[in-house]
């Protein structure tokens, strides 16, 4: 029986236990992110109290409008009725490649530019082009930890995966680590998200040469997942065409894939829209083993005309449009999508420090020899408690996340909170339960 039954804790005790009863889970703490959503709306629904919801990475703040009148504007000229193009069009192809030179100084050629159903369906068809292109290389490696369902989207495939938490491997340690693993040949594609979800680590400059380099040496695709664009706080990314930019790896290899989602950089993740973008090198280069799975052994044209046409003939036609308005906006320098996410940041930095005066650890805490940057997620234990035990004890005082033991981290005493669904007007609540619970447990 939990302690929390034995206490008076925010959430009434009794309805927490059944729900976690009738939900059938058999360690709330393991469950995935869905089934917490649903838990939490039911204990909620039932006891009239609102949980600080941390569980999710969905969008807090409002979509961009320039977004929206695009799409609209489109709606009306009456492009719903037609099949878009599936390498996208052109105008959007444009504004895309723009967008990258703008914030991350790379040049990549529209025609190497392709918007997908969301970042996840740019991840799915990469997975089906750079994991099949040569029969040797058959494996992805995962540097974790991760957003669990690009494993996912792996079993589905059918597609052999690897993976290691680069919690102890920062710096110049990443390079025999990586290695360790790419000397054996069978490494096809490389994937991390930078900033990091879920610890919100960013790799330095150091970092992404090292694994530039060794995808060079080692003839490996890495997939730069950017789902969280421009989203390191400490430096000012906003600004077209001006240092400081967007770190990536592209700036120490050609063997690259961007996947740039426009969910939380755009407040868009409705509208499932994301950008590929392959290197100009890349995207022409051929491998006989593609020829397997698809017509042409071309790396660009497997994508475009393989992976992409097999899985949804193109994206929405509307949404591009709604896209190509808000990147040439800040493309123009006539919107600044950075400003109007760095709540994100700030959030963060009010909450960790909450959670740290109410005797929490951050896990995750330092890129090399800099505090991490405070933004969209971080990830807290508490002592003498693991994730799966903490997630389930802080139901009873309100307070949602998910454990990093579904993210491929090592670090299984850590939780993962999302701050983007936290007003400001609920952090005085997120503060009094917080000093509820290090009160019972300390
Ligand atoms: C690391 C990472 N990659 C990809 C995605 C999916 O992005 P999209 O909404 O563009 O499909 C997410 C969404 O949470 C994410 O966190």
């Amino acid at each position: 029986m939990s302690d929390s039954l034995t206490k008076k804790t925010p959430i009434d005790a009794c309805v927490v236990q059944n729900k976690l009863q009738q939900s059938g889970l058999e360690k709330v703490g393991l469950a995935s992110i869905r089934e917490l959503v649903r838990l939490v709306n039911e204990i909620e629904k039932e006891t009239g109290e609102k949980y600080i919801r941390m569980e999710m990475g969905v969008p807090g703040l409002p979509p961009a409008q320039v977004g929206i009148e695009g799409e609209i504007s489109a709606l009306r000229s009456g492009v719903a009725s037609k099949y878009p193009m599936i390498e996208g069009v052109d105008i959007l192809k444009k504004e895309i490649s723009r967008f990258i030179k703008s914030f991350m100084n790379i040049e990549v050629d529209e025609k190497n530019c392709i918007p997908t159903v969301g970042s996840m369906q740019g991840a799915f068809a990469s997975f089906m082009v750079s994991c099949r292109r040569d029969a040797k290389k058959d494996t992805t490696l995962f540097i974790d930890p991760g957003f669990p369902v690009q494993k996912m989207q792996h079993n589905v495939l059918g597609l052999k995966y690897d993976s290691f938490d680069v919690y102890n491997y920062r710096g110049d340690k990443l390079k025999a680590k990586l290695e360790s693993y790419l000397e054996k040949g069978n490494i096809s594609t490389i994937l991390y998200s930078n900033p990091n979800n879920p610890s919100w680590i960013c790799f330095t400059e150091k970092e992404l040469e090292i694994i530039g380099e060794l995808a060079t040496k080692y003839d490996v695709i890495i997939m730069e997942d950017l789902a969280y664009f421009a989203m390191d706080f400490r430096k000012d990314l906003s600004k077209p065409g001006v240092a400081p930019y967007q770190a990536s790896v592209a700036n120490y290899t050609d063997n690259y894939i961007l996947l740039i989602s426009s969910s939380k950089a755009f407040s868009y993740a409705g509208q499932r829209i994301g950008m590929m973008a392959i290197s100009n090198g890349l995207f022409n280069r051929k491998f006989p083993d593609l020829k397997r799975f698809f017509k042409t052994d071309g790396f660009g044209y497997s994508m475009i005309y393989g992976a992409i046409y097999s899985l949804s003939s193109g994206t929405s036609h509307s949404a591009q449009y709604g896209l190509a308005a808000m990147l040439k906006a800040a493309n123009d320098g006539d919107f600044n999508f950075v400003e109007s996410v760095k709540e994100y940041g700030e959030r963060a930095k009010i909450m960790k420090k909450l959670f740290v005066d109410n005797g929490f650890d951050i896990v995750y805490n330092m890129d090399e020899d800099q505090p991490l940057a405070d933004g969209f997620y971080f990830t807290f234990s508490y002592p003498g408690m693991n994730g799966v035990e903490l997630l389930e004890e802080l139901l009873y005082y309100g307070i949602s996340a998910i454990s990093l033991a579904t993210t491929g981290s090592e670090r299984i005493e850590g939780l993962r909170a999302c701050v983007s669904q936290i007003q400001r007007s609920q952090l005085k609540d997120l503060e009094e339960r917080l000093k509820f619970f290090n009160e019972h447990h300390s």
